[in-house]
């Protein structure tokens, strides 16, 4: 073969390698290799397909042999970086990047993702701060990298500091300014700052609710994270009093604008603070006025400055769609009432009129029957789960790459560019929309037994632009009927909630390919104790599921000290999904739930004859390095009976497992 002929074969597996076909990159680089061994863009290309297939090992050994015989190429350093860390090398992989970043200082988008990898080498290591250093670094030369943008937001949001730090609150306002960012991972960080800088935790605070707005990062941290944090709970619920119970001409524009961010909030929470009579009362005032103002006088042209404050007032206890004069809100030219209620009409009023529309139209597999799905359906109906507004941006990844990287010693399938994927319980469409930017090409199937969450999910996902999705009502009991089989099935805090998970396992085994992979979500019993404490207490007191009665249980908790008489549940408050009103419910108040241990899962594995590939998220926890020293014997971390064992002595390690499995190859 002659030269040209090599180059002709880069080109075709460098194309296939852009089109996902790594079995094609692969036989090409292996042509030009058996031609020209020592050929540093084949030995290179060799290794991306074989990364692409999820085999870092022999990756590993092209990308050495590229770099042993071009060191001055970026590319090469970088690649053999990361198949050294899917091989756990973390320092050397470390070296490679730095080398990628000093030679390609002439190619910013390069460097910009050599300094983010090597961000994410040090945050591997525990070494934060060179970790955020190297994330800031990725993002001068690249502001919009998305893996830098996720980094750096996660480092940040574990920064807490023992005073008010100037420096990291404009760090926190800037990485809510990020669009890439996953904002859920800076909400505690930014309660902590806030607390601190306001002295939230002293009673009674004196921060004026017009000083609100005019704080960048309050301002940012109301519009865009869900409150998890108790103490700022309690002071958002005296400042949603205070500002109900204003006299309306003290309501001065900033106060308003605060107004206006708090009710956003409590439209992500589903309302969850508890009101006292004044409110209620104030409530059903303003309530009255405008639909006096809106509908019964419609000759007198109404102020405009009236309907815009008494609507975001409003809007602090209930969606504006509760109003009887909502579709003359509804129909207002966008800015004629001004931004901060354009925005509350979109979230509270329209998109659920959209929504309504969807859900009439939704595709049912067939109707459901079996009893417990039709009471845990009905559940969710009335709180789809969760209420969810941003979603983080996702690199597309290829699925064996993407579980290389996780397990080394597994060898992945190779899905291809379009695998078929089924969502089993995709909820509000949180997992739909990771999925489908994870695997741009696939083919997703998702279901749920709940129509109004399906709805949600449509909305979310027709906005984001995300097309490649069929949803359909089903129960996972039934999806025999759909007649399709599938690569990749995702059910995450799915299966216990049915009567018996061992049939929604069965099924779901029996839709995966030979060789397919399943990703499954279970709740743990020893990570869930103080939550099962909860539920007995609210069994035994027979505390209702109305939203009224979870606020009242929630205040309860929220106002027990270590010390009183519930100081036991106070571990609650730490999960978050106590916050919302759909998701206190589904943790506290849910109509069918099982919890599990690792013994049980091998024995639901070995019942069903898939096998355990390991633990999503053990890693990051530093989990798997204690599991390592306990159980040298175990390196592919895979002995169930060993985990068990560990977490008895080690204490729980998740409220939920979340782990790979696979069907074995026919
Ligand atoms: C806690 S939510 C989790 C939603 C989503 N997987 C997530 O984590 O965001 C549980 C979802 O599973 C759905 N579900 C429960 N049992 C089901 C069944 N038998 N068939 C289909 N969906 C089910 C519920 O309707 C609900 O939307």
């Amino acid at each position: 073969m002659i030269g040209a002929d090599v180059n002709l074969l880069l080109e075709q597996a460098f194309a296939a390698l852009g089109a996902g076909d790594s079995a094609r990159a692969q036989t090409l680089s292996e042509q030009i290799i058996a031609t020209e061994p020592a050929n540093p863009n084949g030995q290179h290309l060799a290794g991306l397909a074989l990364l692409q297939r999820g085999d870092a090992q022999a990756a590993a050994r092209h990308f050495e042999q590229a770099v042993q015989t071009d060191p001055n190429q970026p590319d090469f350093h970088l690649n053999y970086g990361v198949a050294l860390e899917h091989l756990g090398r973390i320092d050397d992989a470390a070296e490679h990047y730095r080398s990628a970043l000093s030679l390609a200082s002439d190619h910013p988008p390069t460097a910009a993702r050599a300094a983010a990898n090597l961000g994410f080498a040090h945050r591997r290591k525990g070494d934060f701060m060179d970790a955020l250093k190297a994330f800031e670094q990725a993002l001068t030369l690249n502001p919009g990298h998305v893996g830098a943008q996720l980094g750096l937001v996660h480092i940040l949001g574990g920064l807490r500091t023992p005073d008010h730090s100037p420096s990291l609150e404009a760090a926190l306002v800037r990485g809510l300014g990020l669009e890439h960012a996953n904002y859920a991972d800076l909400s505690a960080a930014c309660a902590h700052q806030l607390s601190l800088k306001h002295g939230l935790a002293a009673q009674p605070q004196t921060i004026a609710p017009a000083a609100i707005s005019q704080d960048p990062l309050f301002s940012a941290y109301l519009e865009r994270c869900l409150n998890a944090d108790p103490v700022l709970e309690l002071f958002l619920t005296d400042l949603r009093r205070d500002l109900i119970l204003m006299p309306p001409d003290e309501v001065s524009d900033d106060a308003l604008r605060t107004a206006a961010l708090l009710a956003g909030q409590c439209f992500l929470n589903e309302y969850v603070f508890l009101a006292d009579d004044d409110e209620i009362n104030a409530v059903a005032d303003l309530k009255r006025h405008l639909e006096s103002i809106l509908i019964k006088s419609p000759d007198a042209d109404p102020d405009p400055d009236v309907v815009c404050r008494d609507a975001i007032l409003y809007a602090l206890y209930a969606p504006l769609n509760t109003l009887e004069c909502s579709d003359i809100l509804g129909k207002m030219p966008v800015g004629a009432l001004g931004a901060d209620l354009d925005r509350l009409i979109e979230l509270t009023l329209r998109d659920s009129l959209t929504e309504q529309d969807i859900l009439d139209g939704l595709e049912i597999l067939i109707p459901i029957t079996d009893q417990t799905s039709l009471a845990v359906g009905a559940m969710y109906e009335k709180n789809p789960y969760p209420r969810w507004l941003h979603a983080p941006a996702q690199q597309p990844v290829a699925l064996a790459a993407y579980l290389g990287g996780l397990f080394a010693h597994f060898q992945p399938p190779d899905t291809g560019e379009k695998p078929d994927i089924l969502i089993a319980g995709c909820g509000t469409g949180q997992h739909v929309v990771h999925a489908a930017r994870t695997h741009p090409g696939a083919a997703i199937t998702a279901i749920d037994l709940s129509k109004a969450s399906l709805a949600y999910a449509v909305r979310m996902t027709r906005k984001l632009g995300i097309a490649n999705v069929r949803f359909l009502q089903a129960d996972i009991l039934d999806l025999e009927n759909l007649g399709q089989i599938f690569d990749i099935i995702q059910s995450v805090g799915v299966l216990h909630h049915m009567r018996d998970p061992l049939d929604g396992w069965r099924v779901l085994e029996g839709l995966l390919r030979p060789g397919g992979v399943f990703k499954v979500g279970l709740y743990s019993a020893r990570g869930r104790e103080t939550i099962q404490a909860c539920r007995r207490l609210i069994a035994a007191e027979g505390i209702a599921s109305a939203p009224a009665d979870i606020k009242r249980f929630r205040r309860r908790i929220l106002g027990a000290g270590p010390d009183g008489e519930d100081g036991n549940l106070a571990g609650v408050m730490e999960v978050r999904d106590f916050f919302t009103t759909s998701m206190c419910r589904d943790l506290l108040f849910h109509v069918q739930e099982h919890n599990t241990g690792p013994k049980a899962l091998a024995a639901d594995l070995a019942a069903t004859g898939l096998q355990f590939i390991g633990f999503e998220g053990f890693e990051e926890a530093g989990i798997n390095a204690a599991y390592r020293e306990a159980y040298p014997g175990d390196p592919a971390l895979t002995n169930l009976d060993n985990w068990e064992a560990f977490e008895a002595t080690h204490g729980q390690l998740t409220d939920m497992y979340v782990f790979w499995c696979h069907k074995p190859p026919a």
